[in-house]
């Protein structure tokens, strides 16, 4: 008899692992780090619990045997070279990704690929149903499983299940646009607990219920129809891990390469900074625009001011990801052409991924961080800068159309549709005094130490805890 395989009392499940399996030239199978703000907050909650970890490996085909990484146990979901087409390029970053983005690109409607996405939510609860032990906690993430919580509420009605999304949940005039949009509401009323990043969003996702499921509401409860479960749906922000990240940071060997990175731009005055996924939510050629128009007008120059842009490869096989690279790198290559110096380029544009150690150098080497999406669930760059200036030098620039934004109220903050304004902003934030700057980086540093990553997952998993599994009698007035 095989023997049976370990069971978990806690289970998270995300599209991806948190580490990516990569086909090295040689042949070898290599790991790396997967991308992204999810991995970054849900690898340190992970690291502190035992439990397992439910996702895809990231390549197309058959899944590799579960293994035991760190403490945690990664439990391959495999994907056909079709189902990463179809359910994650497709359905998640083509149809779903735009329309939760306020249509920063049309968004595409393929039914072939929503049965795709079914195909693999199906697979996925399944995976999660076979390691979760009786009674588990089940702790869904994001855009990508939205059908998990009913399908699994099916397999497994012994487990809690909380479900959290990473992104925007979009308001219910785009929300109604998606032809599935029943379906995907009624796959995420299988949760017992819903989080979402802001309270407008968690508000969103209450009324679509209401007007596109006409189901009862009341406050932050859903009554689920034909039965009498009430789900809750609360606004929970996530965070970084300031402690472990701020330690890091500390390091001196980080310290002295923050130092190198400078001195190898030219010991610039004013060292500015993008961190992004090379995606169109995050504002990057708007960010260009302002910074262009700013050296076109004389107003900064290198060498004394100069850029680094980290844009890190995303979905590069989705066209709307392809265009903007284009884009970007078009925009980079003029900038430089027109308005750089021999020896100092206006823009230092890197299309890479980094390490940890590399990206906490890389914040403390900047004066000014520009975070400046059009739309973030939260944009957790923005509390790493922070977490990682135990120096209180820098300014962070950060757009009103972050979650971020709704707790670090102190940045300098910008519409970055405005190119004007954003133009203002990022001349304030190098001309600021640095003794206000010193009193604002304080302020937003010990916002993001006091909510930091380990209290956010202390938070959802006590409203998960106490979620109703059934209805509250109504408290008499
Ligand atoms: P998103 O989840 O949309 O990518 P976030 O800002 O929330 O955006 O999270 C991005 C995460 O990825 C952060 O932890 C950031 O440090 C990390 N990151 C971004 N670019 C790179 C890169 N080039 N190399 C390594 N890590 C990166
Ligand atoms: O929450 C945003 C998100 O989609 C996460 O799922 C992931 O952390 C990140 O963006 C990276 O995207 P992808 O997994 O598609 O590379």
């Amino acid at each position: 008899m095989p023997t049976p395989r370990p069971t978990y009392d806690l289970v998270i499940a995300a599209n991806r692992l948190p580490v990516d399996k990569v086909i090295a030239d040689d042949g070898e199978v290599e790991w790396r780090r997967s991308p992204g703000g999810l991995v970054t907050a849900m690898e340190s909650v992970m690291r502190s619990q035992p439990g397992a970890w439910v996702g895809w490996a990231g390549d197309a085909g058959e899944a590799p045997e579960p293994f035991d990484e760190d403490g945690i146990h990664l439990h391959p979901v495999p994907l056909s070279t079709e189902e990463v087409r179809d359910y994650y390029e497709g359905f998640s970053n083509d149809t779903l990704w735009p329309i939760y983005h306020d249509v920063i690109v049309p968004a595409t409607f393929h039914r072939e690929w929503w049965s795709s996405y079914q195909t693999v939510n199906q697979r996925f609860a399944e995976a999660v149903a076979e390691v979760a032990a009786e009674g588990a906690t089940v702790w869904v993430q994001d855009y990508q499983l939205q059908l998990v919580p009913t399908l699994l509420r099916k397999l497994r009605p012994d487990v809690r299940i909380g479900w959290f999304n990473h992104i925007p949940f979009p308001p219910v005039e785009l929300f109604a646009q998606l032809p599935w949009r029943a379906q995907l509401l009624d796959g995420l009323l299988g949760a017992d607990f819903l989080g979402f990043q802001r309270q407008a969003d968690a508000r969103n996702f209450v009324r679509a219920c209401r007007q596109l499921l006409g189901a009862q509401t009341k406050r932050d409860r859903v009554t689920v129809e034909g039965s009498r479960r009430q789900v809750r749906a609360a606004a929970i922000p996530i965070s970084v891990d300031f402690n472990g990240l701020e330690a890091l940071a500390k390091r001196p060997d980080v310290m002295a390469r923050a130092r190198e990175i400078r001195a190898s731009l030219g010991d610039p005055e004013v060292l500015m900074l993008g961190v992004d996924r090379l995606d169109y939510t995050k504002g990057i050629r708007h960010r260009l625009k302002a910074y262009e128009e700013l050296l076109s007008e004389r107003r900064i120059g290198p060498p004394e001011v100069t850029l680094v842009q980290v844009a890190t490869p995303s979905r590069e096989r989705v066209d709307a990801y392809r265009i903007l690279r284009g884009e970007i790198e078009q925009t980079v290559g003029r900038i430089n052409g027109e308005l750089g110096k021999i020896g100092a380029p206006a823009v230092h544009y890197l299309h890479h991924s980094y390490p940890r150690e590399e990206m906490a150098a890389l914040f403390q080497a900047a004066d000014v961080m520009l975070v400046t999406p059009l739309r973030d669930g939260m944009n957790l760059v923005a509390k790493e800068y922070v977490t990682c200036r135990h120096d209180l030098g820098g300014a962070l620039v950060l757009s009103e159309f972050t979650g971020a934004w709704h707790e670090l109220h102190q940045a300098f903050a910008c519409n970055p549709h405005d190119i004007e304004g954003l133009k203002q902003t990022i001349l304030r934030a190098i001309n600021t005094p640095a003794k206000d700057k010193q009193r604002i980086m304080k302020a937003l540093r010990r916002r993001v130490s006091d909510h930091d990553v380990q209290r956010w997952a202390a938070r959802y998993l006590a409203a998960l805890a106490a979620a109703p599994d059934l209805p509250q009698a109504e408290p008499r007035n």
